[in-house]
């Protein structure tokens, strides 16, 4: 056979391989019952065709055990279905705690990535082996689709709001990105390549690109906006202290309560009087056209570190809280 034809693409991680036996399933059901059915029609259309003119036939009243079994049978095989596809499901929309998050934005008519370490790139991404990867994805203008074949990801990315997929790349190699949703002239043209990478290769080539992590960044870009005037850590001030906040959960004046996630953080920059936390005033100016979708992915990392930060000394610091602590925040009083 041509290797060059294939059924399915390749299989590049372990969700690759669980939804393809799904499929397989679906898919052989759906063919052994079309043959069947057709197969019975053709036969009783001949067997119990019109010999005579005066031919009547035969009332029947039922056949109970017959009617059990025609239930029985497609209720197991379609039960099998619900719950296998519940899981693989629940599997592909439930990245693992441990995942490598990256960031993904999407734009006519390209795809760039953020590395939290500071790498960038565009219509490339480069993962190690074996770890799991979460992308956060979000758009600058339309929708796009984020579809990478092998590893049977495909996700909306949409203006304005996070969504998220994740894979766990199990061999290495290079393999297509597309765009699956069709966004313009170039849609065709926005498309490129994944790297898998021995985890070796892999650090060294993060290594090799220049800037400083996506928080430290992000740091800058809060004292330049001036947030940190009004969001202070140090003494009780006219916004909420943004230390430990990411992930918890935060009272509203409405009495409603969220969780500080990637979203919340978004439309508190872009809409903060959306959501106002209880004890604070509806002060804070809009960032809406101040601040790019890059910029705001600098800013949420910030918040997220704020949350690392040891809580007490002795716990050690990851590398990008120690890129954090290690550089003077310029334009603030000390
Ligand atoms: Cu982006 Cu199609």
């Amino acid at each position: 056979m041509n290797p060059s034809f294939q059924l399915l693409p390749e299989q590049a991680s372990a969700t690759a391989r669980h939804l393809d036996h799904l499929t397989i399933y679906l898919v052989s059901v759906a063919t052994i019952f079309t043959v069947l059915i057709f197969a019975c029609v053709f036969y009783f259309a001949i067997k119990y065709r019109r010999r005579a003119d005066h031919e009547r036939a035969v009332e029947i009243e039922g056949a109970l055990p017959l009617e059990i079994l025609w239930s029985v049978i497609p209720f197991i095989l379609m039960m099998v279905m619900f719950s296998w596809g519940a899981s693989v499901f629940f599997e592909m929309s439930r990245p693992p705690d441990d995942a490598m998050n990256i960031y993904v934005v999407g734009k006519q008519w390209m795809w760039k990535t953020q590395h939290l370490e500071g790498r960038r790139e565009i219509n490339e991404l480069h993962v190690p082996l074996g770890r799991p990867v979460k992308l956060t994805m979000t758009s600058e203008d339309v929708i796009h689709s984020f579809y990478m074949p092998a590893f049977r990801v495909k996700f909306d990315v949409l203006p304005g709001k996070y969504t998220t997929a994740w894979f766990n790349p199990t061999k290495p190699g290079k393999y297509h990105l597309f765009c699956a949703e069709y966004c313009g002239t170039l849609h065709s043209g926005m498309i490129g390549w994944i790297y898998v990478m021995e985890p070796a290769e892999y650090e060294r080539w993060l290594a090799g690109g220049q800037g400083e992590s996506l928080a430290a960044s992000g740091q800058q870009l809060f004292q330049l906006l001036a947030c940190v005037n009004c969001h202070r850590t140090d003494k009780p001030g006219r916004c909420p202290n943004l230390e430990g906040l990411f992930g918890k959960p935060v009272q509203l004046a409405t009495g409603e309560i969220v969780k500080a996630d990637e979203g919340y953080i978004r439309e508190s920059i872009m809409d903060p009087s959306a959501k106002i936390v209880a004890g604070y005033q509806n002060m804070m100016p809009s960032f809406q056209g101040l601040v790019t979708e890059e910029e705001l992915l600098k800013l949420i990392e910030y918040i997220k570190s704020l949350s690392k930060l040891p809580q007490q000394p002795g716990l050690v610091p990851t590398a990008g809280q120690k890129a954090v602590a290690a550089r003077p925040a310029p334009g603030v009083n000390r």
